[in-house]
């Protein structure tokens, strides 16, 4: 298969830091679409990679999943983009298009799907490399249209954070009845934050952090719970119907479980692994409440997304960084140092 050199930021190894590399694209196929990358989101699962935290992680790595950009180039077959639109590519880029999940719009749960790093591009044999970098190829099938009205940098992180807090809030028809709360406020809790919202629920975030109150409130929260105090925690008993916890470390569910409503379910994004304290199955046998896991959304669910947020003028608070300042980044990121994603803009990588 022919193929294009191109400019990337990626790793060799878990312990350096993000470099500049050259990484191989295929020449689009038939049904395959090249994009120009403008803007690439800066996802904590990007840094879980890069330092192989979750073990699995094939080097060289170039992490990026919140990728838009612009069409430069579109195969034979191509019906759905021209060249010159803007388009998005989030977390997955390929799966097997026969299963029941494929069937029934829950791509991220076919045992074949791709990610869009780390995943196996089937076309050049080799991991496939993501948004860090000039450009990209993909099937069209796993392109996203982008609405016109909304600020292109902005909506990068829409494509993982947003959608992964999207597909719980969905799927748990939470509506303006609902009483939804969001554990952590980073990349996924604030857009956790803002989509309940938008969808009319009473939104609480839990936080570690004093300073971050004023700034959950502006962005939709009706109540915020400290979660290291104690006396708010037991104030906080028997609230919730979903609560979304994107901490990304283990830490101790059970405090969150007591402050599900009878029926209600913790749904966890944020951390991958064993738990650790244990479950203490009391409290959800006491209420009907459940604990569930959910993995980022769908393509025709990430589509709605991106529409919902162009009719309710949706975007991500970020703040833009150079590709070469991504380690400075990351650094920040482990800090909670970030409001609330870093968007990289790709126009730093090619000049
Ligand atoms: N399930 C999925 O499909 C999916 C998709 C994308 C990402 N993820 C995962 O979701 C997690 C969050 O990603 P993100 O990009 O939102 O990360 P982030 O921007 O770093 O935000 C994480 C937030 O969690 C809280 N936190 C951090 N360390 C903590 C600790 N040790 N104990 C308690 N709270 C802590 C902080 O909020 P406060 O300061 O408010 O406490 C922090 O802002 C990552 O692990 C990522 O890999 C999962
Ligand atoms: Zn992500
Ligand atoms: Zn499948």
């Amino acid at each position: 298969m022919i193929t294009k050199q191109i400019s990337a930021y990626g790793t060799d190894s878990p312990e350096a830091n993000l470099k500049p590399l050259t990484i191989q694209r295929r020449e689009v196929t038939p049904t395959d679409v090249e994009i120009d990358i403008l803007y690439c989101g800066v996802c904590h699962s990007d840094l879980h990679f890069a330092r192989n935290d979750w073990g699995m992680t094939q080097y060289p790595v170039v992490p990026g999943h919140e990728i838009v950009g612009k069409v430069t180039q579109i195969g034979t077959e191509v019906s759905k983009y021209k060249v010159g639109d803007i388009v998005a590519v989030g977390c997955l880029v390929d799966s097997c298009r026969s299963c029941n999940n494929c069937k029934n719009d829950l791509e991220q749960y076919c045992p074949e799907w791709v990610g869009t790093y780390g995943g196996f591009d089937k076309h050049l044999n080799t991991p496939t490399h993501g948004g860090y970098a000039e450009t990209i190829v993909v099937d069209e099938a796993y392109v996203l249209r982008v609405p016109d009205n909304l600020d292109l940098a902005g909506i990068a992180p829409v494509l993982c954070a947003g959608i992964t807090t999207w597909s719980p809030l969905r799927h748990w028809k939470v509506d303006k009845d609902s009483k939804v709360a969001i554990v952590g406020l980073g990349g996924l809790g604030h857009m956790a934050i803002k989509l309940a919202h938008a969808l009319g629920a009473h939104v609480s975030l839990f936080s570690r952090s004093t300073n971050k109150i004023e700034d959950a409130k502006q962005l939709g929260a009706d109540q915020v719970i400290i979660s290291t105090d104690t006396a708010q925690m037991e104030q906080a008993m028997g609230q919730f119907d979903i609560i979304i916890d994107t901490v990304p470390y283990a830490h101790d569910l059970n405090p969150y479980i007591n402050t599900l409503s009878t029926n209600g379910t913790l749904v966890v994004v944020g951390y991958l692994g064993p738990l650790d304290p244990m479950l203490v199955t009391v409290p959800m046998i006491m209420g009907r409440k459940a604990v569930a896991g959910s993995l980022i959304g769908g393509i025709a669910e990430t589509q709605e997304l991106l529409d919902f947020c162009g009719e309710h003028n949706i975007t991500s608070d970020i703040e833009i960084i150079n590709m070469q300042n991504i380690n400075t980044a990351y650094e920040r990121m482990l800090k909670s140092d970030v409001k609330y994603r870093f968007v990289i803009d790709m126009n730093s990588l090619k000049g």
